[in-house]
């Protein structure tokens, strides 16, 4: 489909606009919330009582979010496309960093649970009270693998979030053409 200016006025359905919100801030909390349990030094109690179960089950929770957020998307019949004010590159770069966000909030946690789940000293998948079947097969040399996984992509999720955002704001602050600003569109 063509985008227009029309289209461009637009807004996200309620429902994706709520999930919108709610994912950014479960991620945003996640990413602080790993980044600095990882630093933790083993001794302090709070990493393993506190934090990992935590990290654990709200990541669960953005997993399932994000599952419900994609099905909602899928099955809404008429979406905002790109403003035919913003340059080709900027359409496409938006489109992949949207595509390639997605594609990375299904796979950042399931690196986790994989990773939990293969660690022979885990005590289980902690999701708010309730220990979930960890359906891998315990093996070490697996954990890594995920560990690893699991570090880069959502650190490469980061990136892309700092990209995107820079992206809203400067559609809304700096572009001189309203009919540009994408950010009212999601608000
Ligand atoms: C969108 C969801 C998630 C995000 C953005 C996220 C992000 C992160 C980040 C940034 C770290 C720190 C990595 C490092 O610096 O070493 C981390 C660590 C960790 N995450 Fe997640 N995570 C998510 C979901 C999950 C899930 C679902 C689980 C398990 C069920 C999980 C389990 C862990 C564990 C166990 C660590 C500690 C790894 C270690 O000790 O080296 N995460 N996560
Ligand atoms: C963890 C943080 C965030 C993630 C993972 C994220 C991810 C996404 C994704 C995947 C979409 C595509 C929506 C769809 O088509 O279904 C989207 C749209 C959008 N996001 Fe975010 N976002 C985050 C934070 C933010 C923030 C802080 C802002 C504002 C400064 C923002 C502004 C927007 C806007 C304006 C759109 C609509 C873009 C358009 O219509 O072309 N997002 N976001």
């Amino acid at each position: 489909m063509n985008p227009t200016d029309e289209q461009s006025t637009d807004r996200y359905p309620t429902s994706l606009r709520m999930l919108h919100w709610l994912r950014a801030a479960l991620v945003a909390g996640l990413l602080w919330a790993g980044w600095h349990m990882t630093g933790m030094p083993d001794e302090v109690a709070s990493k393993f009582e506190l934090y990992y179960p935590w990290h654990k089950s709200f990541g669960v929770l953005t997993f399932l979010v994000v599952l419900v957020q994609i099905a909602l998307r899928l099955h809404s019949p008429r979406l905002p496309q790109p403003p035919g004010t913003l340059a080709k590159h900027e359409r496409f770069v938006s489109r992949l960093a949207q595509r390639v966000m997605y594609a990375l909030l299904v796979i950042v946690p399931l690196m986790g649970y994989s990773m939990s789940s293969t660690y022979t000293m885990s005590d289980g998948v902690f999701f708010f009270g309730i220990n979930l079947p960890e359906l891998l097969a315990k093996n070490d040399d697996w954990f890594v693998v995920f560990q690893w996984l699991h570090k880069v992509l959502a650190y490469t999720l980061l990136g892309l979030i700092l990209l995107h955002i820079a992206g809203a704001l400067k559609h809304r602050f700096y572009d001189k053409d309203p009919r540009s600003d994408v950010l009212r569109r999601m608000l």
